[in-house]
């Protein structure tokens, strides 16, 4: 596409950005100010796995910002991680983990050898293990967590997820297309999910997520598109110091001539994923940390921060 025909597409977008965004964005850059890009440390040791972590004390000191001397983490593996284990010739729906193991360089040579698809962020390949080992096990970029194993994720290191934004204008207010998470978070989220190695590409396992947890369709989606605005650790109470989340996360925002009944929102959600879907509207309150799943709330401002320089 040339440029000046990315950019006459782009400008229904900017001019209803630049709609919504004028009466409110002082407020927003205020809020946005306020914090850092994205928190660089591991911070949610808190609620919302779906089975309880097992106590562990290295953990308690570490929500309450100690170091815990000596380091003593608790391994833990969620028995629903064991049964969907890849083995050779098991339907990828049952094989979705990796098998616990003792180096996971020979683990991945096995599963390639075994022409196992596993999937990375960014479009990383099977072989690529270029994130940091210690033997033979990854670490965890972000810091401790008082958990080894892999917790409830199934892949060792990063396992990638993505998650659509999509903003639209409704009576002149922003609001973000959100769901209520079914797990034992029960918190609002983008309608996101994991990468399936069926996925195309990153961005079509968003749009997969948004049309099975939310029923929205339109049919052109991507002449809304503003892009990736994140990609990177999401701080998920369920990371462990050895495997982690890592989303890819695209916004798009529906301009005034998408007609709201093209929209159509499967109101109790999907049932199994999510309990609910709605239009939230975008307000400074929903911007600060806490009042969304994991690191959503701060994926978010970056997602307003790149309206607010379209709008600027
Ligand atoms: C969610 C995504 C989220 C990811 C990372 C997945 O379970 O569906 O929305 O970004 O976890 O925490």
């Amino acid at each position: 596409m040339s440029s000046s025909s990315a950019s006459s597409s782009l400008s229904p977008i900017i001019t209803t950005a630049t709609k919504a965004l004028s009466p409110i964005l002082d407020t927003f850059t205020a809020v946005l100010a306020k914090y850092p890009p994205l928190t660089k440390t591991h911070t949610n040791y808190g609620v919302g796995v779906r089975t309880a972590y097992p106590a562990s004390p290295a953990r308690d000191a570490l929500k309450k910002g100690e170091t815990p001397e000596p380091y003593s983490p608790v391994y833990h593996v969620a028995d629903v991680v064991i049964s969907s284990a890849w083995a050779p010739g098991k339907p990828p729906a049952q094989s979705w983990a990796d098998p616990e193991c003792n180096d996971i360089e020979a683990e991945v040579a096995a599963q390639v050898a075994a022409g196992r698809k596993r999937v990375m962020p960014y479009g990383l390949s099977l072989t690529d293990l270029s994130f940091n080992r210690v033997n033979g096990f990854p670490v965890n970029p972000m810091g401790l967590t008082g958990i080894t194993g892999r917790g409830e994720l199934g892949l060792w290191g990063p396992n990638p997820a993505a998650d659509p934004i999509i903003f639209r204008m409704i009576n002149t207010m922003l609001c973000v297309l959100l769901i209520q998470r079914a797990d034992g978070t029960k918190q609002w989220a983008f309608p996101g999910g994991m990468v399936d190695p069926t996925d195309p590409t990153i961005s079509a396992t968003a749009v997969r997520e948004l049309k099975e947890e939310t029923g929205f369709s339109v049919e052109d989606l991507s002449q809304y598109s503003l892009d990736p605005v994140y990609n990177g650790y999401v701080d998920d109470a369920r990371n462990t110091d050895n495997s982690w989340m890592e989303t890819n996360a695209y916004a798009w925002f529906l301009t005034d001539d998408v007609p709201s009944n093209k929209i159509k929102l499967s109101e109790g959600g999907d049932g199994e994923e999510t309990l609910a879907a709605k239009w939230v509207p975008v307000t400074p309150d929903l911007l600060e940390d806490g009042r969304l799943f994991a690191s959503h709330a701060a994926i978010l401002r970056g997602a307003v921060g790149k309206l607010i320089q379209l709008a600027a």
